[in-house]
């Protein structure tokens, strides 16, 4: 068992990660002085498989539980969500001195989280994530929000949690095509900051792919650490952080294009490194060797690298949508290496289309 701290001040908080973690919660309660009953969130698909393994934890501190199950999947990630969390805290008695616990992938978490910063002006939580998405990237750093149906995380909060649980056992349940998508955001922390986990990646496509634990505990833990140095950094995304949503500009107007159902997140992060890469290249910052490995990697692992039937109109229209936009400019993040990205809000619309149109041909 491994422990980082992500180090905010008060904020502070312990990633606690390794096969068997969960057996750490009582402990991380304790030091939360929880009392009462505390909230546990999850959903249709990770309730019936793991909601039990967590709750004998709770009552072993001598809590009690109130269980909200969502029902799964990113269209229910949604302001409406939010209330009825709300009101099922405040009929099971949680107040400030409350804990909630978010069991589940990227869109429990960032629903929990939510509805923990809002109720009662802010209450704490504690992520325990199932997903490789979820353990790589959205538990750790305190965004959490819901969508619109025209844009993605465009309703939320800076939320910090106050503890991350990562048991990698919980990964034996996960969806193979859940796995892939979450290796992509591995593949994307390889790139914008650590060239040997970007080459640990090309090097361990079995093992990885067959899930086997030991193999993924190293690109887990060292994706904590990468995030976790940039959120210590610039936790409210005022420059560094930005670094994190390289492929993302291009992937949320693929994920809005789309409707937010062919492609799971990380797919479309995928396809957005991709025509990121195709950008850098046309701008002269990256060879189309580079170009070609990172596709090569992710092809690899079963992620998608082109999608011939896109509209690029309407990827290009739902880009318009992208929070970080300023003034209007898209704000694109562009690697220059592996392990090195810059950031440009210079590019013309003429140049993304471009970048997009690279999706189109296999
Ligand atoms: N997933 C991007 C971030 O947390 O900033």
């Amino acid at each position: 068992m491994d422990t980082l701290t992500i180090n905010l001040g008060d904020r502070s908080y312990p990633i606690i990660i390794g096969e068997g973690a969960l057996c750490k919660l009582p402990e991380v309660l304790t030091s939360l002085q929880a009392k009462g009953t505390v909230g546990l969130v999850t959903d249709t698909n990770v309730g019936p498989l793991h909601g039990d393994k967590v709750v004998t934890q709770i009552r072993e501190k001598g809590l009690n539980v109130k269980v909200c199950v969502l029902p799964a999947g990113e269209p229910y990630k949604r302001l409406a969500v939010i209330e009825g969390l709300c009101e099922d805290f405040l009929l099971a008695g949680l107040d400030r001195s409350s804990v909630i616990l978010a069991l589940g992938g990227g869109v429990v978490g960032d629903v929990a989280g939510f509805a923990a910063a809002v109720y009662m002006r802010g209450i704490r939580f504690i992520q325990i994530p199932t997903t490789i998405v979820a353990q790589v990237d959205s538990s750790v750093g305190g965004k959490t929000g819901v969508n619109l149906s025209e844009a993605k995380n465009i309703i939320g909060a800076f939320h910090q949690p106050s503890g991350v649980v990562i048991d990698l056992c919980l990964l034996t349940t996960l969806p193979d095509r859940e796995l892939r998508a979450g290796l992509a955001e591995v593949i994307k922390h390889g790139v914008i900051a650590d060239a040997s986990l970007f080459e640990y990646m090309e090097d361990h496509v079995d093992a990885l792919l067959k899930k086997d634990l030991a193999a993924l505990t190293y690109p887990i833990r060292r994706s904590c650490e990468i995030k976790g140095a940039i959120v210590e950094a610039d936790e409210r995304e005022q420059g560094l952080r930005a670094n994190l949503n390289y492929g993302h500009t291009f992937g949320h107007g693929i994920e809005a294009a789309s409707g937010y159902e062919r492609f799971l997140h990380g797919e479309a992060v995928a396809l957005g490194m991709c025509a990121a890469a195709a950008l850098a290249n046309s701008l002269g910052l990256v060879d189309v060797a580079f170009v070609e490995r990172q596709r090569r990697c992710l092809q690899r692992y079963g992620l998608p690298t082109h999608w011939p039937d896109m509209s690029v109109d309407a990827v290009w229209e739902s880009m318009q949508h992208d929070k970080k936009a300023k003034a209007g400019k898209l704000k694109f993040v562009l690697p220059e290496g592996f392990g090195r990205v810059v950031h440009r809000s210079d590019v013309s619309e003429s140049e993304v289309r471009r970048a997009l149109e690279t999706l189109l041909t296999v």
